[in-house]
């Protein structure tokens, strides 16, 4: 079975002073039930500033550090770049990529967001790669060709061979992000059985049938369970509902119910 991924999205929220009370209260909740870190990665991604902080927070603990974007190389001239060696170095394990915040309010493109890439994995960093269609994409039944273009630019021979092994997929409907509307459980599942079929061609089925493959868009306490009893989701993305330690908590079991369920009968 693929191991549950279950990653906290801060974006540009909270100060660096709130972050000791959160990681605090969250580990106090993860350590009721010792499957969770058996069966699962949690990440916590919060924004640049919080970093080193977090970092310092997570200690010993088994939670991950992520950072929400990184450079497209080392080190250089690129004012308000985030250089992926020094992530490394402040014990960033994940980087998200590709989020559509980065896609369609920065328009960053699939070639910047595969040099990223690239430069994370020189960095040891995993990544976390998002794609995802727009609302006009989804209503002219374009899905899947969004999907697809987005899963393509991986194949333009930039990346070095295996570098699945070091990624995380995840996929996030722009009209679910933040707007309180989910996809259905149904919905996730066809995509993420497009995006597996899509690993098997261009890939082999062995990579495919490792590949995780998270949802996000207004994942929630309420949904979790439901979206994760699908066969073809292995983790959640989770933006306003990671905020608060409790309410991520409740994901994470939540999500994680159907997963140990199948896992023992
Ligand atoms: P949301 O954000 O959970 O607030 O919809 C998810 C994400 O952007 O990763």
């Amino acid at each position: 079975m693929r191991r549950s991924v279950f990653a906290a999205n801060w974006k540009m929220n909270k100060r660096v002073s709130e972050a000791a009370a959160f990681v605090n209260a969250l580990e106090h909740e993860l350590a009721l039930d010792d499957r969770i870190h058996r069966n699962s990665t949690v990440i916590l991604a919060p924004s640049a500033t919080h970093l080193e902080t977090v970092s310092r927070l997570l200690g010993e603990t088994n939670i991950e550090l992520g950072a929400q974007n990184c450079g497209t190389t080392r080190f250089g001239a690129f004012t308000g770049e985030n250089s992926p060696a020094a992530l490394h170095e402040l014990g960033c394990h994940w980087v998200i990529l590709g989020h559509s915040e980065r896609r369609h309010v920065f328009k960053e493109d699939d070639a910047q967001i595969v040099a990223r890439a690239k430069a994370a994995l020189q960095d040891k960093l995993k990544v976390i790669y998002c794609v995802g269609e727009l609302l006009q994409d989804r209503k002219s039944g374009q899905t899947t060709q969004v999907i697809e273009s987005q899963l393509s630019a991986l194949k333009t021979g930039e990346l070095p061979a295996g570098f699945l092994d070091h990624f995380v997929l995840a996929y996030e409907p722009v009209w679910a992000i933040g707007t309180g509307e989910t996809a259905t459980a149904a919905q996730a599942q066809e995509v993420h059985a497009f995006i597996r079929q899509w690993l098997t061609k261009n890939f082999d089925v062995q990579t495919s049938e490792r590949c995780r493959v998270l949802y996000g868009g207004s994942v929630k306490p309420e949904n979790a369970a439901s979206i994760m009893a699908e066969k073809d989701v292995d983790g959640l993305l989770v933006g306003t509902a990671s905020l608060d330690p409790l309410v991520f908590a409740g994901v994470i079991r939540n999500g994680l119910k159907p997963k140990l369920e199948r896992s023992s009968g």
